[in-house]
């Protein structure tokens, strides 16, 4: 979506580009922002993984706010920003939220049992609570007609706020991961917080030093890119999406092994062997 209050400024690289000095300058520049900043980045984001076991000490606010940084750079449809961020550090705050996500989980592995039952530790030593807030009121910020576009553009701008929190988390040494508020929490949340009626609780980061750091895998690229026009070939048919879907194939990718849940995908559906 493009961005009704921006103006065209001259990128000042390509004015010094203009003497050859500035040309000169310019070929060092992308030098330097090339290959190795590329690898510094492709380092945070492989490494990153999603950590809900924490060392039982305090984030230092110097660095949460560090981290927030990164969340405020963050693009947004029509560069309206419409995220704030709370924070819970006090043991009260800390315990209570512990608590109400300890109830939510219940509920969700009693709804389905796809997803892996409560343990012991669950949320025992977080630190720190960051709540990633959206303010709805703004999505008349955006052009789009459907109320789907709308929303997919308000809620992406959240998004896009969280993936660089996450991964400024991760470069500080620190962990997290994306929790996804029910409903019921996101209730309880509001009035406890007094958070206003417009705001949304976009995710919740439970942020801390990790105790434990899992593994988790990813599709090969090869598998989802397509060149100029859709690759029928790269297609999964229905059955490799049911397959994939299955209680146990979600548990095992879940617990970082993705060729095995592939194998498994590839067996269900009948091909006998992974798909790719
Ligand atoms: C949009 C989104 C919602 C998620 N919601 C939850 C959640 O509610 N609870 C949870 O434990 N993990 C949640 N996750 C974390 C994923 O389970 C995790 O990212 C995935 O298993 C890959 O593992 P990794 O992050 O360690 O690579 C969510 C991730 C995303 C991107």
């Amino acid at each position: 979506m493009g961005d009704p209050g921006a103006r065209d400024v001259p990128d000042p690289a390509s004015r010094r580009a203009r003497t050859p000095d500035g040309a000169r300058r310019n070929t060092k520049m992308a030098e330097a922002n090339g290959p190795g900043r590329y690898e510094t980045l492709m380092e945070v984001m492989r490494e990153r993984r999603s950590i809900r076991r924490f060392q039982p000490r305090p984030v230092p606010r110097a660095l949460a706010l560090k981290a927030l940084e990164a969340a405020r750079c963050a693009s947004s449809g029509a560069n309206i920003q419409p995220w704030e961020f709370l924070l819970i550090d006090e043991e009260r705050g800390v315990r209570h939220i512990a608590e109400i996500l300890t109830r939510e989980r219940k509920y969700i592995v009693a709804r389905d049992p796809r997803f892996p039952p409560l343990g012991r530790a669950f949320h025992k030593d977080v630190p720190l609570y960051i709540l990633i807030l959206g303010d709805t009121r703004l999505k008349g910020a955006f052009p789009q007609t459907t109320d789907l576009v709308v929303d997919i553009t308000l809620y992406a701008s959240l998004a896009m706020a969280t993936c660089q929190l996450h991964l400024a988390i991760e470069a500080l040494g620190l962990g997290t991961y994306f929790h996804t508020p029910e409903e019921p929490t996101e209730r309880e949340l509001k009035a406890w917080l007094g958070i206003p009626a417009p705001m949304t609780i976009f995710s919740i980061a439970p942020v801390g030093f990790p105790r434990v750091r899992r593994t988790s895998a990813r599709r090969p690229l090869e598998e989802m890119v397509h060149w100029n026009a859709y690759d029928l070939a790269r297609y999964r048919s229905d059955a490799e999406v049911t397959a994939l879907l299955r209680r146990r194939v979600i548990a095992i990718a879940m617990s970082g092994r993705w060729p095995q849940a592939m194998e498994e995908v590839a067996a269900a559906s009948g091909r006998g062997r992974p798909s790719r």
